[in-house]
């Protein structure tokens, strides 16, 4: 496992950008694997303003997310982080449907599309560089503590954290719950040729200390990194707090 340390959230995040265009360039017809939320997010904005100025070929590149929600039964509208990639990266990068993968939102039958999901992702030849948010809770996708790291794409309820999310920033009422959505297993994370975990910030500091110097159990879900042979954390000096002076910041 590599470990880099940014003197900044700003340059932390930038680097992420950097690294999803390296793939892209050197692997025009890859797949990258992607994450929504506040750490990831920006990174994709900056895909998006970097390939505005200087576009580069993605015409042949697939995108893979690791996480959707599902839509509750009888809503007027859909649940759905799409929204989020579109804007954020997809529209900008004219990444359609089919080359942006998420699993369908709107699927009556949650498990069988999370089935269908893992083969989608084996039929363009699975994960090269999947970019990974992790929760302050060392948590991947939606694969909370005690997950197997037999898993692969499955249904889940979501934790209350994202239930906050489902009713603040997608403005749901919490009377349409319980939420559930469709995540990649930790099995189907470690698939991928290359990770890149990727935190920010004091609140993931914990995480990133136990993902990364703790056991390697369930109770962890990120601590399963430790066991893949091209591992990068990139992360900023406050998330590296509990390990800073342990590892060779540079990797
Ligand atoms: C959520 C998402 C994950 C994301 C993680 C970290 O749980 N389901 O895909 O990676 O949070 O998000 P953030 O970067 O906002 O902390």
């Amino acid at each position: 496992m590599k470990i880099r340390i940014f003197d900044s959230r700003e340059e932390c995040l930038v680097a992420g950008a950097w690294a999803f265009i390296r793939y892209a360039l050197n692997n025009p017809e890859g797949t990258i694997g992607l994450c929504t939320g506040s750490t990831t997010g920006p990174i994709h904005e900056m895909v998006a303003d970097i390939y505005r100025k200087y576009p580069f070929d993605v015409s042949r590149l697939h995108t893979v997310n690791a996480d959707e929600f599902l839509t509750p039964k009888g809503s007027p509208v859909t649940l759905t982080m799409r929204t989020t990639m579109k804007k954020d990266l997809f529209d900008a990068l004219g990444i359609d449907e089919e080359r942006g993968m998420l699993p369908d939102s709107t699927a009556e039958d949650g498990d069988a599309e999370a089935l269908r999901y893992e083969e989608r992702i084996k039929a363009v030849g699975g994960v090269g560089l999947q970019m990974l948010g992790v929760g302050p809770d060392a948590h991947l996708g939606f694969c909370l503590a005690g997950t197997s790291f037999d898993s692969v794409c499955h249904k889940r309820a979501v934790s209350p954290a994202i239930e906050e999310i489902i009713v603040n920033k997608y403005k749901f009422d919490r009377s349409m719950g319980p939420f559930y959505g469709i995540t990649m297993g930790l099995k189907t994370f470690m698939q991928g040729k290359e990770m890149l975990p990727i935190v920010c910030g004091a609140s993931k500091a914990e995480a990133a200390e136990k993902a990364i110097f703790g056991p390697v159990t369930e109770e962890v879900p990120a601590s399963i990194l430790q066991l893949h042979p091209n591992c990068t954390w990139y992360m900023d000096r406050e998330a590296a707090a509990g390990i800073i002076g342990r590892v060779n910041p540079d990797g």
